[in-house]
């Protein structure tokens, strides 16, 4: 609160909640973490969120040791260490730390000098690799500049990738730091677990560790304040380099108060492919189901595109109904498909004039030939969701009237048009739509995203049933729904 918003976004000081991280603690100390005998550093300590409360249960973990108060404070002394960019932060860790150990520190006078300091640890701790026992961390996390990055490629090659998180970089770091067989605790956005850029990282926790667990926090308001993203609390147990093909995670959901109620277990793959992640029990038998599947949208004759239409940033003559452009003789002129257009369930036809005050409903490229013109039979969906939005996945079939009549559309930014490439796609445009909107596909894809923005990575990593199965199955079974479980070959109840 008291620091400069801008110096604020940039160094991502967002703090740690006292339940998510007591929550956290309480995992490490059932994997086994042993606060009376590890060595313990947070690498981007701030206010000292993780620091002070390990400091609390290293006390009570020595007393049951029999240690004397000096002993006490000399040991966390040389246990526990913190850095932070910031060097306010760093004091007042310090400051932390000596009220949590206030009583000690009264019973014997001496006022330990705590290991909390000031310094770049992306650059700084190499002293320090392979050494510690117990890595807690809730790293920065930002998209970082091409200046920043540059110093940092040679250190982090393994993981970076396009124009990569602060985060990513953070939680390779804390990997290196550890020594085999130490953990690291971390709490991070969820979108290491899916995104495009972190691939590299995924490849690289799948050899150098063990995913212990991964905790879900599920009620994403109010867990940070300013910080739009879901969250995952996740321990990796730090194991010699290995090729392995995949391993297995227990998966939790963990509630804003920290309590951890346990999901099942999960495979994660070591291609640099997306890790789907249940997010309820129902969903573990569904992703061993799927994972069964090699069907993508790919093999439906499908592709994603994008909509190109940036309305705030196109300067191109446009105009509320096709009456007004015929009226200046844009002979060029396109419909433009806005994500409100797209009602799941329904056809989308677009009315000559946009039903929505504002929306613009043509656009003149110039050229009817234009790339961004969609001209292909196709699937539209909601680029982005809100949390209230009872399906991640809004999907309608576009309308064959709308390319007879036009010669085809143009996506607004918000849309996402999947593309019959195929001449003879293995399910037409409706049914395709259908499948989309059906739970358990719906379910899946919430496995595989963490925003509530649906990417085309993503959308291109969706696990389909077989079509052909599908097709089958569709004829005895009662809807979409009970037609995809029974094709990926969970019961028509699952
Ligand atoms: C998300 S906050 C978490 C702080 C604290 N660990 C907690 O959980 O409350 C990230 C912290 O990283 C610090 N930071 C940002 N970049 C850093 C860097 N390169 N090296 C060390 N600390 C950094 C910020 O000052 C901020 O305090």
């Amino acid at each position: 609160m008291l620091a400069d918003e801008n110096y604020r976004k940039r160094l991502a000081m967002y703090f740690t909640p006292a339940s998510l991280t007591e929550g956290l603690l309480n995992d490490i100390a059932e994997q086994g973490v042993d606060f009376g005998r590890q060595s313990f550093m947070d690498p981007a300590c701030g206010g000292a969120a993780f620091l002070a409360p390990i400091a609390l249960r290293m006390r009570a973990a020595l007393a049951a040791r029999g240690f004397t108060a000096l002993q006490t404070l000399k040991h966390i002394e040389k246990h526990l260490h913190g850095c932070d960019l910031d060097k306010t932060l760093c004091e007042l860790s310090k400051h932390f730390l000596c009220m949590a150990l206030h009583s000690e520190t009264q019973k014997t006078g001496y006022v330990p000098t705590f290991k909390v300091y000031p310094a770049n640890s992306l650059t700084h701790l190499t002293a320090s690799f392979g050494t510690v026992d117990v890595v807690v961390c809730n790293p920065p996390y930002r998209k970082m500049t091409p200046g920043e990055l540059e110093p940092l490629r040679d250190g982090y090659s393994d993981v970076i990738e396009a124009q990569p998180n602060l985060y990513c970089l953070f939680i390779a770091l804390c990997v290196r730091l550890l020594r085999i067989g130490g953990r690291a605790a971390l709490v991070t956005p969820t979108s290491f677990l899916s995104g495009q850029y972190f691939g590299r990282l995924r490849r690289f926790l799948i050899g150098n560790t063990d995913v212990e667990h991964i905790g879900m926090v599920s009620d994403r308001q109010g867990v940070f304040i300013d910080v739009e993203q879901e969250t995952a609390m996740t321990v990796l147990r730090r194991c010699a380099e290995a090729d392995r093909t995949q391993v297995r995670a227990n998966v939790s959901v963990v509630s804003g108060s920290g309590q951890y109620a346990s999901v099942g277990v999960c495979t994660l793959p070591n291609s640099g492919a997306v890790w789907p992640i249940p997010r309820s029990v129902e969903d573990v038998a569904l992703l061993r189901a799927a994972a069964k599947s090699r069907f993508r949208l790919s093999d439906y004759g499908y592709r994603v595109r994008i909509g190109a239409y940036v309305w705030n940033r196109d300067n191109r003559p446009k105009f509320e109904s096709l009456e007004d452009a015929r009226r200046v003789k844009a002979q060029t002129a396109m419909p433009l498909m806005w994500s409100r257009d797209i009602v799941p369930g329904s056809i989308v036809r677009l009315e000559d004039t946009s039903v929505f005050d504002g929306e613009h409903r043509f656009v003149d490229l110039g050229d009817k030939a234009h790339s961004s013109v969609v001209k292909l039979p196709c699937v539209v969906m909601q680029r982005v969701t809100s949390n209230d939005q009872p399906r991640r996945l809004v999907a309608a079939a576009v309308s064959p009237g709308v390319f007879d009549t036009y010669g085809g559309f143009v996506g607004e930014n918000h849309v996402v048009i999947i593309e019959a490439i195929s001449s003879k796609p293995s399910l037409p445009p409706t049914k395709l739509a259908k499948l989309l909107s059906a739970h358990a596909v719906d379910r899946y894809f919430r496995c595989i995203s963490g925003a509530t923005n649906v990417s085309a990575f993503e959308l291109n990593h969706l696990v389909l049933p077989d079509p052909q199965l599908l097709r089958e199955v569709a004829s005895d079974a009662g809807s979409m729904d009970e037609a995809v479980s029974l094709a990926y070959g969970l019961s028509s109840e699952g």
